[in-house]
């Protein structure tokens, strides 16, 4: 049996990995365009068409290579194709929702946000991911739920609590190395 731990993160990593490319590739047109809104910005200066699209794009492509290996871990062919990309672009949903939320209550582009700057993206992917899969089984390309099958509620805690831990190690590796504007 491969440990709790192991499974989580594998199953998650094209949402990981999708976070953390848009910081690489974002740049260039805002996704709100610049809007305001009551006189803040919409989502701000940090959510790009670039990172958004980039960002999902490198997700859902290494999810597709992780699920060629191990498809039985992303729902089967053909249903993987799905639910990774479910994955990828629910982190980067996730991360623009928080960012919206953000600047409501004031807080400025990359201003600390804790626990909400660490979990956005890992909420959109697990909510995102969730109700991908009811859709999957409405249109019966499955039997039942795969993310009820994929994610027991340990996989779960498992990653609510190590996602922050992970994200401040990499973030700040990201700081360091100057491709990242602030160490959250
Ligand atoms: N990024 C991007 N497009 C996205 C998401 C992220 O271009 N859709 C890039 C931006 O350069 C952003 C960086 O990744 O500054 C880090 O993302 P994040 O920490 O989520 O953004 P912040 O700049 O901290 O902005 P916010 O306060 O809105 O969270
Ligand atoms: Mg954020």
């Amino acid at each position: 049996m491969v440990p709790v731990p192991l499974e989580a993160l594998w199953i998650i990593f094209p949402a990981y990995l999708a976070n953390a490319s848009a910081v690489l590739v974002g740049g260039g047109p805002p996704v709100d365009f610049g809007k305001t809104w009551k006189g803040k910005p919409l989502l701000g200066a940090g959510k790009t068409w670039r990172g958004l699209l980039g960002g999902i794009g490198i997700g859902a492509v290494v999810g597709y290579l992780q699920a060629i290996v191990y498809p039985e871990y992303f729902g089967g062919y053909p249903v993987f194709l799905l639910t990774v990309f479910f994955l990828a672009a629910g982190a980067l949903i996730g991360d623009i929702t928080e960012s919206f939320f953000k600047r409501r209550i004031g807080k400025k582009r990359g201003e600390k946000w804790f626990l909400a700057d660490q979990l956005d993206f890992l909420i959109g992917a697990l909510g995102v991911a969730f109700l991908g899969s009811i859709l999957i089984e409405i249109a019966g390309l499955t039997e039942s739920n795969w993310f009820l099958d994929t994610f027991s509620l340990w996989h779960i805690l498992f990653l609510v609590f190590f996602t922050p831990l992970i994200h401040f190690i990499i973030n700040n590796i990201g700081f360091k190395a100057g491709v990242k504007e602030v160490p959250w």
